[in-house]
């Protein structure tokens, strides 16, 4: 599916950018692959070069677009061409508006989950536009609706969302395509136990349980996978939460209410 591609993948130490990453590999593709934590971007590469694939890891951070330069470079030089640019890295928070502390926590979040996205797309355009690639980005449902505790991490989702549509027109002719895939919330990843608390420190073994009705990684990755292959615009999971925009437009109260109850739960 993927062979003889080559994959940008940012946030690929844990979570969903590990689990892509398998994926891809074992899908025949070739990966490039950056997050802070070198041992562990080490261990996703290895992993991923056992499937047989060709893996370039950049331990970098993408706050800063120096560090995003050097990963699209590192995967020019070793592939010379990029196919696919998935913007996976991101970082959550789990505090009520009145409970932040220390207001960098928007910044921080809005640095890693729009600009962070930003920073990759830049140098990476000339690449996917000589290939007709694909620009992957995971938001989030949260990224077209609010979420209480999630005041920094939704507008975060919103700006990635607004970025990608309004990129995605001005690309239209040159062969590249924007994909959005807006989950819900996932099982199996570090996203939640890293989240910020109200202190800006990791809440960690506070954060709370998952609700059964949340999404497994392995099926999000296959979906996400068929959704590259098939060059979709925007991926929903579930994908009931496509009713989502109508229900927000139609019945706003409505909504409000049903995510109030899903998060009290
Ligand atoms: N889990 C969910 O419920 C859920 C739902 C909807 C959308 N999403 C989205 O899915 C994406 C992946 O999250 P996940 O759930 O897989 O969480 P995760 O396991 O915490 O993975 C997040 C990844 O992002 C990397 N990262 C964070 N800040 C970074 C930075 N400044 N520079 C480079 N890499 C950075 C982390 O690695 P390092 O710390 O090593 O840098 C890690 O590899 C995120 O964009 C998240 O918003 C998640």
């Amino acid at each position: 599916m993927f062979s003889d591609k080559t994959v940008v993948i940012t946030g690929a130490s844990s979570g969903l950018g590990e689990a892509l990453a398998a994926g891809v590999a074992e899908a025949g593709g070739d990966l490039a692959l950056l997050a802070r934590d070198a041992g562990k971007l080490a261990a996703v590469a290895e992993r991923c070069r056992g499937a047989g694939a060709r893996v370039v890891d950049v331990p970098g951070d993408v706050v800063k677009a120096g560090d995003c330069e050097r990963l699209i470079t590192a995967a020019l030089e070793e592939f010379s061409s990029i196919d696919h640019l998935v913007l996976n890295a991101g970082v959550s928070m789990w505090a009520r508006f009145e409970e932040v502390e220390n207001p960098e926590l928007f910044s921080n979040i809005m640095d890693t989950n729009y600009l962070g996205a930003v920073n990759c797309v830049r140098p990476a355009l000339a690449s996917l536009k000589t290939g007709g690639g694909l620009i992957t980005a995971i938001s989030s449902v949260q990224g077209i609706t609010g979420v209480p505790s999630h005041t920094g991490y939704c507008a975060s989702k919103h700006a990635l969302q607004g970025f990608c549509d309004s990129l995605r027109i001005e690309l239209e002719g040159t062969g590249v395509d924007v994909l959005t895939v807006l989950p819900s919330w996932v099982q199996g990843t570090d996203l939640r136990a890293r989240a910020y608390g109200g202190k800006g420190e990791s809440i960690g073994g506070e954060a709370r349980r998952h609700s059964g009705g949340a999404v497994p990684l392995d099926r999000l990755v296959q979906k996400v996978l068929r959704a590259m292959r098939k060059r979709r615009r925007r991926l929903y999971v579930p994908g009931y939460l496509r009713r989502g925009p109508l229900l927000k437009a139609l019945c706003p109260g409505l909504l409000d209410r049903i995510i109030r109850k899903k998060v009290d739960r």
